[in-house]
């Protein structure tokens, strides 16, 4: 079989045709239904199948024996039909054995229990035994098909993080986390100065007498936490690495992945997409409206749709963390079992959720999973086949998808018009001190990007690391830390900026800056914040057509607010191009100054129908219906789609072809 190589294609330009693909455990099926699922597979239109990620105990039953033979066949079995693999790195389930051989290779949780076997991702990142053994097996498996034809990618290990396993607070990981102070701050004294331990008495003599921030009386200090963080992120980047250097050892031209989590920021993404050639996530819409943090009428209304804005947001995020290079890995395909209550999509929707990644990019969407596993932890959780084999309702949404794509083709995609500026360190700032329970990092950004999707536009959500001059306006919906070189970078953009509350209030050790904030951007801004109140979320300010709650700052400046309260308090201030807003902004506020700042620059704003949603790629138009009502949209004005109608019924997708 050929080699079949993804085209590389970046937010620059670049084209690809979305591939259809799936996740499949030959190891759960009698090794005679292999061939027909495959077969099954090609005719749904799935190319790419993605196998591997929890068969360690299959490949490896004792210690040093390795059984290939079955994984040998069931590859090629999958490529003698014509699907191209991506096999993954087994080491999210480290098999009984190495457990019962390392007891301490189990990640301790912050109450100070060990994570036992008997589920996965039992292992902490900083064993160096478990290490080893992450660096032998995936040699293993690298060694055996790293030059098999019909292998086109690696995913390694699988969702880091997931079920809480980022932070562990064992010993292995408190040896490593001295190393990592010694490291950042050379001497006891200067880590003493940067987290001001005089407070509390809790100056160290040595590194050697720092333990990890659990299990003290009250909160440990801030700062602590923060480099806690840093380091815990840190060491999932390095484990990541180690794995990725081996793969590309013995795997030369494949693309090598990891698939990322929904609304997760417990690692920072950016450094490990750094080290791959995609990122993948694993897009759960429906249980991800469920889980988090939206209104019981959205959870009302969106329950069989997901909120329009779930998945959107982290195609957009995502892309940004592997130089524009993403897909989807798992794909919810019906009920899920991980959730508090767990609906079934509305008939339409995993079509549209799979066009909808393409409309924003993807190279591929690949379905969790073929059939639905009869036993074990994940028996409720829906797959393209029932447990007895036959399709399920998401088997004939991935036929339509198939048509479709084979209709609009390839689609080139260009870089958006609009930044947003997400970072991981802003979470871990506003998780660690939130000073009101409701500054929600992770909502924050969300309703500044839902702001700017409802009005019609796309969005680039990137790093402040990167290059912000080729957009038209960029938002930060809040940067506590200002990065070094990033106040610089903002002095020289010319186009409209709207900066959010808390910007430049920590220094990089979490204290506050002497100068107070916003600290680093205050020569740029003009003002000074001399103090912040948290409020209940039901307490809100009334200023002209939009309210406050949540987060209030008083802000010392000569400068008239472009935004009051009734009471006069300026809550937004213009200095020039750039914008800082003094409060957590509502819906109405944030409408405002998205029409302001577009007006601005000339972005054409629309005024999209509840639940409808747009992404443009270079060729195509693509209309989403998240509402569970028809909707029309033939005030868009673009004619006949070639995909779909303007009369849109509840979860239909449409498509307009545009010069
Ligand atoms: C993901 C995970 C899969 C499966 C799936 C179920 O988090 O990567 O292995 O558990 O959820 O929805």
């Amino acid at each position: 079989m050929a080699l079949t190589l993804w085209r590389r294609w970046t937010t620059h330009g670049g084209d690809a045709l979305l591939k259809l693909g799936c996740c499949y455990f030959p190891e759960h099926w009698p090794e005679e239904m292999w061939a027909n699922d495959a077969r099954r597979m090609r005719e749904m239109g799935l190319s790419l199948v993605r196998i591997g990620e929890f068969a360690w105990s299959r490949i490896e039953p004792n210690p040093g024996q390795f059984d290939w033979g079955w994984l040998d066949r069931a590859i090629d079995t999958l490529a003698d039909a014509g699907m191209d693999v991506m096999l993954c790195t087994p080491t999210a389930t480290p098999p009984k054995c190495l457990v019962d051989q390392m007891p301490d290779m189990v990640a301790i949780d912050e109450k100070g229990r060990p994570r036992s076997f008997g589920s996965r991702r039992h292992y902490c990142f900083s064993h160096q035994g478990y290490r080893a053994q992450s660096r032998r097996i995936t040699c293993a498996v690298a060694e055996r098909y790293g030059e098999h034809p019909a292998i086109v990618a690696w995913q390694t290990d699988n969702e880091y993080g997931c079920h809480d396993t980022v932070l562990s607070f064992s010993e292995a990981a408190a040896v490593a986390f001295r190393e990592w102070c010694k490291t950042r701050y050379g001497t006891i004294e200067a880590l003493n100065t940067a987290w001001g331990n005089v407070f509390w008495s809790m100056e160290y003599r040595s590194f050697d007498e720092i333990d990890p921030p659990h299990l003290t009386v009250t909160e440990a200090n801030p700062s602590h936490w923060l480099d806690y963080r840093r380091f815990a992120s840190d060491e999932v980047v390095s484990f990541n690495a180690e794995q990725v250097a081996i793969l590309r050892e013995h795997s030369p031209g494949r693309d090598v992945t990891h698939n990322f989590m929904g609304f997760f920021t417990e690692f920072d993404h950016y450094d490990v997409g750094a080290d791959l050639d995609v990122a993948t996530w694993d897009s759960y819409p429906l249980g991800f409206l469920e889980q988090f943090w939206f209104s019981d009428e959205e959870k009302r209304a969106y329950f069989r749709q997901g909120h329009p804005d779930i998945a959107a947001f982290h195609h957009d995020l995502y892309r940004g963390c592997s130089d524009g290079r993403w897909g989807i890995i798992e794909q919810q395909p019906g009920p899920v079992n991980w959730a508090r209550f767990n609906p079934a999509p509305l008939d339409g929707m995993v079509a549209l959720w799979t066009l909808e990644a393409m409309a924003h990019g993807a190279e591929f969407v690949s379905y969790f999973r073929w059939r639905q596993a009869p036993f074990a932890q994940e028996q409720m959780h829906a797959g393209l086949l029932r447990p007895d084999s036959a399709d399920a309702p998401a088997a004939d949404e991935a036929r339509l998808v198939r048509d479709v794509i084979g209709q609009i083709g390839e689609q080139t995609h260009t870089q958006a018009k609009v930044a947003l500026v997400f970072s991981y360190e802003a979470a871990w700032v506003c998780g660690i001190q939130p000073q009101g329970q409701s500054f929600r990092y992770l909502e924050l950004v969300y309703e500044w990007y839902s702001a700017l999707r409802r009005r019609g536009l796309d969005v680039d959500i990137v790093s402040a690391g990167v290059a912000l001059d080729g957009y038209s306006a960029v938002f930060i919906p809040t940067l506590p830390i200002v990065p070094d070189g990033f106040a610089e970078k903002l002095g020289a953009l010319t186009c409209p900026v709207l900066i959010g509350p808390r910007s430049g209030s920590k220094s990089a050790s979490l204290t506050i800056p002497d100068n107070l904030a916003p600290g680093a951007l205050e020569d740029l801004l003009d003002l000074k914040v001399t103090r912040v109140e948290s409020l209940r979320n039901n307490i809100s300010y009334i200023g002209n057509g939009f309210s406050v709650s949540r987060w209030l700052e008083e802000v010392l400046t000569e400068q008239a607010p472009e935004f009051a309260i009734n009471d006069g308090r300026g809550v937004v201030f213009v200095n020039g191009n750039l914008r800082y807003c003094a409060v957590w902004p509502d819906r109405s506020l944030l409408d405002l100054l998205v029409e302001r700042i577009a007006g601005k620059v000339g972005l054409d704003l629309l005024t999209l129908p509840e639940g409808i949603r747009i992404r443009r790629s270079a060729s195509h138009l693509f209309a989403f219906n998240y509402s569970a009502h028809a909707v029309d949209v033939s005030g868009f004005g673009l004619g006949e789609p070639v995909v779909g109608s303007a009369q849109m019924a509840p979860a239909a997708t449409s498509i307009w072809t545009i010069a």
